[in-house]
């Protein structure tokens, strides 16, 4: 049976908590360096889907040439615009996104970041396809999210997806699933390729 590529309890995280996604505490338990060490280089173009406030943002466009951060909320885009002002970073485009379409030519990018977001999804095979459309055929895609189990941080239970689920669901869309990266305590890594 094909799999439920139209899930989930979906729930958008609002602007007003972009100060609980960028803290000293979360840099401890999800540090962002370390999904940039080793999966990413200088020249390359990114795109984080769902940039929310920039936590993987701005340290990603440090080490890249070009990330596009995109979002449905453009409130959330303002404060990642305002903190990449504050901290000189001028190598980002910001892309509202409608849920789906992302004004993004296709075939050039090297890889996408989906964190914390894939879960907000209300439906997804329309942007699993435009995902797959801007993305190089040596290109990777990884996504980070909550660990289906009950924890103090992260959202409610009922909104998460298990690692299986997902890959499912890339693997639907013409992705391959390459492997699992044991990065982070209460999240899955998940890296996939084109085709
Ligand atoms: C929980 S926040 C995570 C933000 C950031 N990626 C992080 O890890 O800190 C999820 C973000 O995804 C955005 N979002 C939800 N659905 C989206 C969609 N279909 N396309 C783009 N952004 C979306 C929300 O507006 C919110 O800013």
């Amino acid at each position: 049976m094909a799999p439920d590529t139209t899930v989930h309890n979906s729930h958008v995280c609002p602007h007003k908590f972009a100060f609980i996604l960028d803290n000293w505490i979360r840099r401890l338990i999800q540090n962002p360096g370390k999904i940039l060490a080793g999966y990413i280089s200088p020249g390359d173009i990114v795109v984080d889907v769902g940039c929310g406030p920039g936590f993987f943002t701005l340290p990603l466009a440090k080490a890249v040439q070009t990330v596009y951060a995109t979002d449905i909320s453009n409130e959330m885009l303002n404060i990642c615009r305002s903190r990449a002002a504050e901290n000189n970073v001028n190598n980002i485009e910001f892309v509202q996104s409608d849920s789906i379409n992302l004004d993004i030519d296709s075939n050039i990018v090297d890889a996408i970041l989906l964190a914390n977001v894939y879960h907000e999804f209300s439906s997804n095979r329309a942007i699993l396809k435009e995902l797959h459309r801007i993305l190089k055929s040596s290109g990777k895609l990884f996504v980070i999210d909550w660990h289906r189990i009950e924890m103090e941080s992260g959202p409610p239970l009922e909104h998460r997806l298990s690692d299986k689920t997902v890959i499912q669901n890339f693997e639907f869309a013409d992705f391959s699933f390459r492997q699992a990266h044991n990065i982070y305590k209460q999240n899955y890594v998940l890296e996939f390729n084109k085709d």
